[in-house]
C-alpha cells in the first residue's frame, strides 16, 4: 500500500493551477452516453474515479481515452446498458448512469451501489424520480432493472435536494416526451455544468443553479466539444492547507462565486483573500481565530466536502469553534486521526466541538476517506515533525497527484510505494 510523507511546520508560498471538478466530470461523462457520436472534454482531472468512469463507458461498449486534461469519448459503438457489478462497486457515482441508459435503450441495470464510509447514501429519490417519468423498477438485494419505452415528461418534487438525483433525473428527461420540472431541485454549480454541457449536445434545460429546473424533451441529441470547470473543493483544500500552514498561496482556474460560504468563513477565521477574475490570493500570517458555528448544508452553503479540511483550520485556532454537520452522517472519521496529532475535538451525534490548540504533531494517521484524507494532508503539512498517512488510494479519487500539488507550493511531502524506503 501506498502511503504519504510529510515533514511539516512549512508555510505554503508560490502559485498553482487548481484542476477541473470531478463532480462535474462523472455525471458529463455518464451524460456522454445521451448522443451517438465522438466527445472532447477539457479540463478533466486526472483522478481514480475518472479512471473508473472510463473503464464503465469501455466496459459498455464506447471508446474512451485520456490525454493529459483531454478526454474523448466515442459512444458510436454503445452496446450494452448493463454496468459491470466490479466497476460498479468501485464507486458509487456509477448511478449517475441509470439516467442516461434508460433514456437512451430504454432498459438499465446496475448494481446496488450500497453504503460507503461517510453515510448510508441511498437512492430513492433517483429512482422515485426516474419512476415518475415512466420507468418500471425491479429491485433485489444486488441489483436495480429500470425499463421505460418511452419516458415521458412529468412534475417532480424532491423531498431533498439531492445532487445525483437531480442530475440523474436532467439526463433520464432530456430524451423524454414532453415536459419534466424538478422542483427543490440541488442548486450546486455541477448541476449549472451538466446543464450547459447537456444543451450543448441540443437539449432543452434552464433553471440549473436555481431551486426549478424544467427540461423540454427533445428526440435526438449530437455529441460536443465541452470544457469542465474548475474543482471548487480541490480549490477549498488548498486555500485551508494554504492558511492552515499560515503561508501565502496564489490559486489560479478557480471560479469565486462558487467559494462564497467558504470564503465567508475563512473571513470569519481571520484569513486574508483578494479575488481578480480566475486568481485567488491567499494569505494568513498569524493565528487563525474560532469560527462561533459552521453548519454544512446544500449548495450555497458551505459544503460538506470541505468540512474535514476546515476542521483542521479550526483545530488550531484560538478559541471554541463549532461544526454541524447535516448532510453525511458518518462524517466525522477525521476526528480520532487529528485527535492522534493533538487536536482537541469532542463530537456528539452532527455536532463537533473544537477547542483550538497551538499546534499539531506529526503522527501514523490513516485516510478512511477522500475528503478526510485531504484534511489529513493540510494536518501534516501544517504540524510539527513527520505524519504518515495511510489508505492514500482514498485521497487519489479526487485529488490529481496531491504531493505533487503541494510539493509545488513548497511542502516537505511525498508519496511511498511499499518497495521504497523512507529516510528517517
Ligand atoms: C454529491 C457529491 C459529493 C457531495 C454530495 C453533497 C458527486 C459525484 N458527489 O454526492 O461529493 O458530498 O453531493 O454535496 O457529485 N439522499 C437520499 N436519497 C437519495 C439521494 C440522496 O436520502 O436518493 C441523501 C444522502 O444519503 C445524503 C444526502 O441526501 O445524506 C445528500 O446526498 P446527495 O446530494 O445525493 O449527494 P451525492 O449526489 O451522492
Amino acid at each position: 500500500m501506498e502511503k504519504l510523507v510529510i515533514d511539516g511546520g512549512r508555510p505554503l508560498s508560490g502559485t498553482i493551477r487548481i484542476h477541473g471538478a470531478k463532480n462535474a466530470a462523472l455525471p458529463i461523462l455518464a451524460g456522454s452516453l445521451l448522443a451517438g457520436g465522438v466527445h472532447r472534454l477539457e479540463n478533466v482531472p486526472n483522478l481514480l474515479d475518472i479512471g473508473v468512469m472510463l473503464c464503465i463507458l469501455k466496459g459498455l461498449g464506447c471508446r474512451a481515452e485520456q490525454q493529459g486534461e483531454t478526454v474523448t469519448v466515442d459512444t458510436t459503438t454503445l452496446a450494452s446498458s448493463h454496468v459491470p457489478e466490479d466497476l460498479m462497486k468501485q464507486m458509487r457515482s456509477s448511478v449517475f448512469l441509470m439516467g442516461p441508459l434508460l433514456a437512451r435503450f430504454g432498459y438499465v441495470q446496475v448494481y446496488q451501489p450500497g453504503g460507503c464510509a461517510i453515510g448510508e447514501r441511498k437512492i430513492d429519490l433517483h429512482l422515485r424520480g426516474l419512476q415518475a417519468l415512466g420507468a418500471v423498477i425491479e429491485e433485489t438485494p444486488e441489483t436495480i432493472v429500470c425499463r421505460a419505452e418511452q419516458l415521458k415528461g412529468a412534475d417532480i418534487v424532491l423531498d431533498f435536494p439531492s445532487v445525483g438525483a437531480t442530475e440523474n433525473i436532467m439526463m433520464a428527461a432530456v430524451l423524454a416526451k414532453g415536459t419534466t420540472t424538478i422542483t427543490n431541485a440541488a442548486r450546486e454549480p455541477e448541476i449549472q455544468d451538466l446543464q450547459h454541457f447537456l444543451n450543448k449536445m441540443g437539449a432543452r434545460i434552464i433553471g440549473a443553479g436555481t431551486d426549478t429546473i424544467t427540461i423540454e424533451g427533445v428526440t435526438e441529441l449530437k455529441a460536443c466539444h465541452y470544457s469542465i470547470i474548475p474543482d471548487r473543493i480541490v480549490a477549498g483544500t488548498v486555500m485551508v492547507a494554504a492558511a492552515a500552514t499560515r503561508g501565502s498561496v496564489t490559486l489560479q482556474n478557480v471560479c469565486a462565486p462558487h467559494l462564497t460560504s467558504v470564503m465567508h468563513v475563512l473571513k470569519r477565521a481571520g484569513v486574508q483573500m483578494t479575488v481578480c477574475g480566475d486568481i485567488i490570493n491567499i494569505s494568513c500570517a498569524g493565528r487563525p481565530k474560532a469560527v462561533e458555528r459552521i453548519v454544512t448544508s446544500p449548495y450555497p452553503s458551505f459544503p460538506t466536502d470541505l468540512q474535514a479540511q476546515i476542521m483542521v483550520l479550526l483545530a488550531l485556532a484560538d478559541g471554541l469553534s463549532i461544526m454541524k454537520e447535516t448532510i453525511f452522517e458518518g462524517r466525522f472519521k477525521h476526528v480520532d486521526e487529528l485527535g492522534r496529532m493533538g487536536a482537541d475535538i469532542r463530537t456528539d451525534m452532527s455536532s463537533a466541538f473544537i477547542r483550538g490548540v497551538p499546534r499539531l504533531y506529526g503522527a501514523a494517521v490513516e485516510a478512511t476517506d477522500l475528503r478526510a484524507g485531504a484534511a489529513l494532508v493540510i494536518a501534516g503539512l501544517a504540524a510539527g515533525g513527520r505524519t504518515v498517512i495511510e489508505q492514500i488510494h482514498h485521497i487519489d479519487r479526487g485529488y490529481d497527484h496531491i504531493e505533487t500539488m503541494f510539493a509545488r507550493l513548497g511542502g516537505q511531502i511525498q508519496r511511498f510505494s511499499p518497495v521504497e524506503q523512507i529516510i528517517p
